[in-house]
């Protein structure tokens, strides 16, 4: 894909992510505070609904932060971001929360699952913080452990998992309410070559099986190469963006 695509309004603006013209600059507004560099400098990016996009660069390149401001977890200093035609950035904070657990699924680098809890139990807590009964949320979660090849794992905590285990776990938990888009920091960070690749496979199987987004922060070009495309960032700014036929 080009550049040129983001004029093309051949798309989805309904379904699409589109992220424009946006620029994030830390720490801006401080009293006397001197501002660096933005940590983004002018971002246009167009997630397709149902694609898979990877977002590579360096460390320090603004991968994090374009995640954390398309995903409305940080508000951006300036430009939109748009989904199904409205710019998160304007949003209120409540809206914005209610969003983030109803539309977006997240996975960390570090699953980030309860310790006390157990796998389904970890699964379904999304569901349960938003008003789902228990035994619905239980009932839910459950249908997630086989396509994850965690069936018999329901009831195992974290700490009785495998880094892998964990990561799908974790995966379970950022699908099981159905989000349109599912962001991904690091996923396999952790992870060795061989469970990096059973976690993307997972991973990018089943947002394309419930038709989610995905967008996957990696510095790893075989976890990129799962993806439908791929973005490169370099200091806030995105230098190249291709498409490529997903594993
Ligand atoms: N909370 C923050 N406050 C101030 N600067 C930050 C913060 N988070 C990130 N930065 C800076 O923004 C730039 C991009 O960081 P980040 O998005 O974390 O990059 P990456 O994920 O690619 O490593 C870096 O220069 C970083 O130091
Ligand atoms: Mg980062």
């Amino acid at each position: 894909m080009s550049h040129n695509d983001l004029d093309n309004a051949s798309g989805h603006p309904d379904r699409d992510l589109v992220a424009r013209d946006l620029v994030m600059t830390y720490g801006k507004g401080r009293s006397g505070g001197q501002s660096g560099p933005p940590a983004l400098g002018g971002v246009d990016l167009i997630i397709r609904s149902g694609q898979s996009l990877a977002v590579m660069g360096p460390s320090g390149s603004g991968k994090t932060t374009l995640l954390h401001v398309l995903a409305g977890i940080l508000r951006p200093t300036g430009g939109q971001v748009l989904w199904r035609g409205r710019d998160i950035a304007r949003m209120s904070d409540r809206e914005r929360t209610v969003l983030r657990r109803k539309d977006f699924g997240f996975v960390f680098q570090q699953g980030m699952l309860l310790p006390e809890l157990p796998a389904i139990e970890n699964v379904a807590l999304p569901l349960m913080l938003d008003g789902t009964s228990r035994s619905q949320a239980t009932a839910r979660a459950a249908t997630l452990f086989a396509p994850l090849g965690l069936s018999g794992f329901e009831k195992r905590r974290p700490g009785e998992l495998s880094g892998g285990q964990a990561q799908r776990v974790a995966i379970a938990r950022a699908l099981v309410a159905r989000p349109g888009v599912v962001f991904a920091d690091e996923p396999t960070g952790a992870l060795d070559q061989t469970t990096s690749g059973e976690v993307m496979r997972h991973l990018t199987e089943l947002t394309a099986h419930t038709g989610a987004s995905l967008v996957v922060v990696t510095h790893d070009e075989n976890v990129a190469a799962w993806c439908h495309g791929v973005v490169r960032v370099r200091d806030g700014r995105v230098v190249e963006h291709s498409a490529q036929a997903a594993r």
